[in-house]
C-alpha cells in the first residue's frame, strides 16, 4: 500500500486528494512550523512519496532515510534549490515542482514591492498610524515614478516575463538580461535585450531578480554590482535570498547609493528581528509571500498532489524537474 508523507500543514485540496486514493496511507506533519530534521528523517522511512516544502533539504541523508521504495518528491514551490537533484536522479527518485500556477501571483507581488518601495507606502502608513499627519505636505514622501521608468529584468523566464507584461501596462521601458535570449518576446512586445547584466544595472530604474539560485547566481548582486545601479534605482528580489549579498545591500541602502529595496526573500530566511536590513527606512521586507494567494496556494497544493498521484499510478508527473528519470522509468 503506497505511503505518502506531507511535511507541513498546507491547503487541504492536495492532501485530501491524496487521502481519497484508495488504500493509500497519507501521514502529515500537521503544523505551521518547520518539521525538525530528525522527525522528518523518521517520518519518511518507508515512504513511496514525499510532498515537501522548500524548507526541507532533499539530500543523500534524507533519501537514505526514506529507503529504496521512494519514487517521487513533490515540492510545493517552483524553486527547487532544496533538492540535491543529481543525488535524486542517481537513485531514480523523480523530483517535481509547481511552475506556471504561481507565475502571475508572484509577478503581482514583485510589482507590489516596486510600487510600495517607489511610493514609500510602509513609511507613509506608519506616519499616519503614529499620528504625524497634520497637513498636506508638498515635500512629504516624495517617491520615484513607476510609469515611464525603465524596468530591468534579470531573467526573462515565466515570472520575469509576467513582470515585464505588468511593466508594459505602466508604460515602462522593459530591458532584460538572460543567458537565454527571447527574441520572440522582443519582437512581440518590444522588450529590449542587453548583452550583460551590468548594462541592465546601469540603465534600469527598477531591477527585478528572476533567476534560480545556483552556484553561479549566489551573491550575484554583490557590492560591485550594486554600485553599478543608479542612486535613484530600486532593487526587487522575489527569487531567492542568497542571490543578493545582504551585507553589500545593507551598505548600499545605508549609504544611499541605491534608493530602496523590496525583498520577498532574504539571507538568512527568516530574517531575525534586529538584522541590520530591518533597521533601514528604505528596505521593505515581507516574509516570502510571493505565491501567497488563496487560489494560487490551492493550485500549488493540488499540482503537487497530482504529481505524486501520477507517479505512484505509473504515469508521468505533470511538472518533473529531472525528466530523464521519468524517461528511464518509461512513464508517460
Ligand atoms: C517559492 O519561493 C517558490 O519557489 O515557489
Amino acid at each position: 500500500m503506497p505511503k505518502v508523507f506531507v511535511t507541513r500543514r498546507i491547503p487541504e485540496v492536495g492532501p485530501q486528494k491524496l487521502r481519497r486514493q484508495s488504500g493509500w496511507e497519507v501521514a502529515q506533519w500537521d503544523r505551521d512550523e518547520v518539521i525538525p530534521r530528525d522527525t522528518l528523517l523518521q517520518s519518511v522511512r518507508g515512504c513511496d512519496a514525499i510532498l515537501s516544502l522548500l524548507t526541507e533539504r532533499i539530500d543523500a541523508e534524507l533519501l537514505e532515510a526514506a529507503g529504496p521504495q521512494l519514487q517521487v518528491v513533490a515540492n510545493l514551490a517552483v524553486g527547487f534549490d532544496n533538492f540535491v537533484v543529481p543525488e535524486m536522479s542517481r537513485r531514480g527518485v523523480i523530483g517535481t515542482n509547481t511552475p506556471d500556477v504561481l507565475t502571475d501571483t508572484t509577478a503581482d507581488l514583485a510589482f507590489a514591492l516596486m510600487m510600495a518601495t517607489a511610493r514609500m507606502l510602509p513609511q507613509a502608513q506608519k506616519y499616519v498610524l503614529d499620528g504625524k499627519w497634520t497637513t498636506w505636505e508638498p515635500l512629504g514622501f516624495l517617491g520615484q515614478d513607476i510609469h515611464h521608468a525603465t524596468l530591468g529584468l534579470i531573467g526573462l523566464g515565466r515570472i520575469g516575463a509576467a513582470v515585464a507584461r505588468r511593466g508594459a501596462g505602466f508604460d515602462m521601458k522593459v530591458i532584460y538580461y538572460d543567458a537565454y535570449r527571447r527574441q520572440d518576446l522582443e519582437q512581440q512586445f518590444g522588450y529590449q535585450y542587453r548583452d550583460s547584466l551590468e548594462t541592465v544595472l546601469g540603465e534600469a530604474d527598477f531591477v527585478s531578480l528572476h533567476t534560480p539560485l545556483t552556484d553561479e547566481t549566489r551573491h550575484l548582486m554583490n557590492a560591485q554590482r550594486l554600485a553599478m545601479m543608479k542612486p535613484t534605482a530600486i532593487l526587487i528580489n522575489t527569487s531567492r535570498g542568497p542571490v543578493v549579498d545582504p551585507q553589500a545591500l545593507y551598505q548600499a541602502l545605508k549609504a544611499g547609493t541605491i534608493w530602496a529595496a523590496g525583498l520577498d526573500v532574504t539571507e538568512p530566511e527568516p530574517l531575525p528581528v534586529g538584522d541590520p536590513l530591518l533597521t533601514l527606512h528604505n528596505c521593505l521586507v515581507v516574509p516570502h509571500i510571493a505565491s501567497a494567494s488563496v487560489n494560487t496556494r490551492n493550485a500549488m497544493s493540488e499540482l503537487a498532489a497530482d504529481n505524486i498521484i501520477n507517479v505512484l499510478s505509473g504515469r508521468a508527473p505533470k511538472t518533473p524537474v529531472n525528466r530523464e528519470v521519468v524517461e528511464q522509468k518509461g512513464l508517460r
